[in-house]
C-alpha cells in the first residue's frame, strides 16, 4: 500500500511564514516584540493588558457599550448558536484564506473596523492601525472621528478606507466628501446607525467625555497610568500639539481636552437616502453603508448603487437590544443580491469568522481587540493580533476540510441552540 506523505500541520501553523499571507518577520520592523505579547494567545487576551495600561475613562470609552449591554452580550453569544459540520479527508493541505473585495485581493477575510480617538489610546493610533493592515494586506477603515489628519494617514497607508459621519449641512457634506477624494481615498464607508447620540451611561460613570474636561480626577487617572501618560499623551502633545477632531468635517474640529469647547455633534436624525443618492453621484469609487441590520435597508442600499454594506450593531454601542448581525446575516445576504456583504460586532475568533462567512458575509471587521493591541504594544501588538487571527483561520480551514473560503456555505453549520425565528405576521386589520 502506498504511503502518502503527510505534511506536519503543527509545524506549518507555528511558523508564520508558512501561513498564507502571514506577516513576514522582516516587515515587523527591527524592534523585538514586547514580552507581554508572549502571554497574548488570543484576541480576547489583549483586553486585560489594555485595562492596566489605559486610564479608566479611556479604557471605559473603548470597552464600553450602551445602557444594559444587551447587544454587546448578544454579540458574544450569537456565534455559539451554530455548530460546525466539518468535512473530512478532503486533502486540504494548501489553504488559501484570501478574499477579493471591490476588485482588490486581500490576504485574509478580516479587517480593522473604524474606531474614533484611536490616537488617544495608542501613540499615532490611526497610523499604527492603518500601516499594520497595509503590511498584512488586509483592509483597515479609518474613523471620521479621528485625531490625525486623514491626509497624513493616506500618505502612510494609501489603501486605507475612510469612514465618514455625515455632517448636518449639505454644503458641509459636499466639502467633506471632496476632501476625502482629494486625500486619495478610494473606498468610502458611511456609518448610518448614529441618528442620535447613544446613551453611554458607561462613559459618564467612567468620567469620559469629548472633549475630556480637565479635573483633578482626570489628572489622577493620567498620573496613575504613567506609561500611557508619557508614552502616548505627553509624547503626542510634545511632538504634534494638542489633538483635535480632524476629520468629522472638511475643516478642523474641537480639541480633545478643553474645559469650555463644546464638540459640534450635529443632529443626524434628518439624514435620509437622498443624501446617500447625492453622495453616490459625487463619489466614483466603492461606496459602503455601515450599520445595516434589516434586509429591507440592504435592498434599498442596493437600489441606491451601493457597492457594499457592513452589517453591524456598532459593537453594541448604539441601540441597546439591536440584534447581533449573526442573527440577520442570512436574510440580508439574500437581499444583497450582488452587493458585497461584510459584518462586524463581536468577532474574536477564527471560528467566528468562519461562521460569519458561512452565513453569507464576504469579510468581517473587528474593533476593540485591535485598539487594545495598539495601546499595549503599538505596531508589534497589531501585527501580533492580525497574525493570531490569521493562524486561527488557517487552522479552522484545515479542521473544516477547506482549501478555499469560497467553499464555505451554510451547509457547514447546524443550529445547536434555538435560533431567533421569524416574527409572527402582524394580524390583518379587523382581526
Ligand atoms: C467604534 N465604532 C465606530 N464605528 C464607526 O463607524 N465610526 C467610529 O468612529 C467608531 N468609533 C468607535 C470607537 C470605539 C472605541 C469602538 C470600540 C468602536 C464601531 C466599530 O467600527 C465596530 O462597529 C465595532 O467596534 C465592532 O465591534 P467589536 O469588534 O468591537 O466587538
Amino acid at each position: 500500500m502506498a504511503v502518502i506523505p503527510q505534511p506536519d500541520s503543527s509545524a506549518r501553523i507555528s511558523d508564520p511564514a508558512t501561513v498564507p499571507g502571514a506577516v513576514p518577520q522582516a516587515a515587523q520592523g527591527a524592534r523585538p516584540a514586547p514580552r507581554l505579547l508572549r502571554k497574548v494567545l488570543s484576541l480576547a487576551d489583549f483586553e486585560a493588558h489594555a485595562r492596566r495600561r489605559l486610564p479608566r475613562p479611556i479604557f471605559g470609552y473603548v470597552s464600553g457599550a450602551v445602557e444594559d449591554h444587551l447587544s454587546a452580550r448578544d454579540n458574544r453569544e450569537a456565534f455559539d448558536a451554530y455548530g460546525f459540520k466539518p468535512r473530512v479527508l478532503t486533502g486540504a493541505v494548501a489553504r488559501d484564506q484570501s478574499v477579493t473585495l471591490f476588485g482588490k485581493r486581500y490576504s485574509s477575510p478580516f479587517g480593522l473596523a473604524p474606531m474614533g480617538l484611536s490616537a488617544l489610546t495608542a501613540y499615532r493610533g490611526d497610523i499604527v492601525l492603518a500601516e499594520a493592515a497595509q503590511r498584512a494586506g488586509i483592509p483597515a477603515i479609518m474613523s471620521g472621528s479621528s485625531l490625525i489628519r486623514l491626509e497624513e494617514v493616506m500618505e502612510r497607508a494609501p489603501g486605507t478606507w475612510f469612514q465618514a459621519y455625515l455632517p448636518g449641512d449639505p454644503a458641509q457634506i459636499d466639502a467633506l466628501i471632496d476632501r476625502v477624494a482629494r486625500a486619495g481615498v478610494q473606498t468610502l464607508v458611511i456609518t448610518v446607525d448614529t441618528p442620535v447620540s447613544a446613551n453611554r451611561e458607561n462613559n459618564v460613570r467612567a468620567g469620559f467625555s469629548t472633549p475630556l474636561r480637565p479635573s483633578l480626577r482626570l489628572a489622577w487617572d493620567g498620573l496613575s497610568h504613567p506609561r500611557w501618560l508619557v508614552g502616548t499623551f505627553l509624547r503626542t502633545l510634545v511632538r504634534h500639539g494638542m489633538p483635535h477632531f480632524e476629520n468629522n468635517y472638511a475643516t478642523r474640529g474641537a480639541p480633545i481636552l478643553s474645559s469650555k469647547v463644546l464638540r459640534d455633534l450635529s443632529e443626524r436624525a434628518y439624514l435620509n437616502w437622498e443624501h446617500i443618492a447625492k453622495i453616490r453621484r459625487r463619489w466614483d469609487g466603492p461606496m459602503i453603508i455601515k450599520g445595516i441590520l434589516d434586509a429591507r435597508d440592504a435592498a434599498i442600499a442596493r437600489r441606491h448603487g451601493m457597492d457594499g454594506i457592513i452589517v453591524s450593531n456598532h459593537g453594541g454601542r448604539q441601540l441597546d437590544g439591536a440584534a447581533s448581525p449573526v442573527h440577520v446575516l442570512p436574510e440580508i445576504a439574500e437581499a444583497a443580491r450582488g452587493m458585497t456583504v461584510m459584518m462586524d460586532s463581536g468577532v474574536r475568533r477564527g471560528t467566528h469568522v468562519a461562521k460569519a462567512l458561512a452565513l453569507g458575509a464576504q469579510c468581517v471587521f473587528i474593533g476593540r481587540p485591535f485598539n487594545y493591541a495598539a495601546a499595549v504594544a503599538g505596531p508589534a501588538g497589531v501585527d501580533h493580533a492580525i497574525s493570531l487571527l490569521r493562524q486561527e483561520i488557517d487552522r479552522d480551514m484545515g479542521m473544516l476540510g477547506l482549501s478555499s473560503l469560497q467553499q464555505l456555505d451554510a451547509s457547514y453549520l447546524v443550529p445547536v441552540r434555538p435560533l431567533p425565528g421569524r416574527m409572527p405576521a402582524a394580524p390583518a386589520a379587523g382581526d
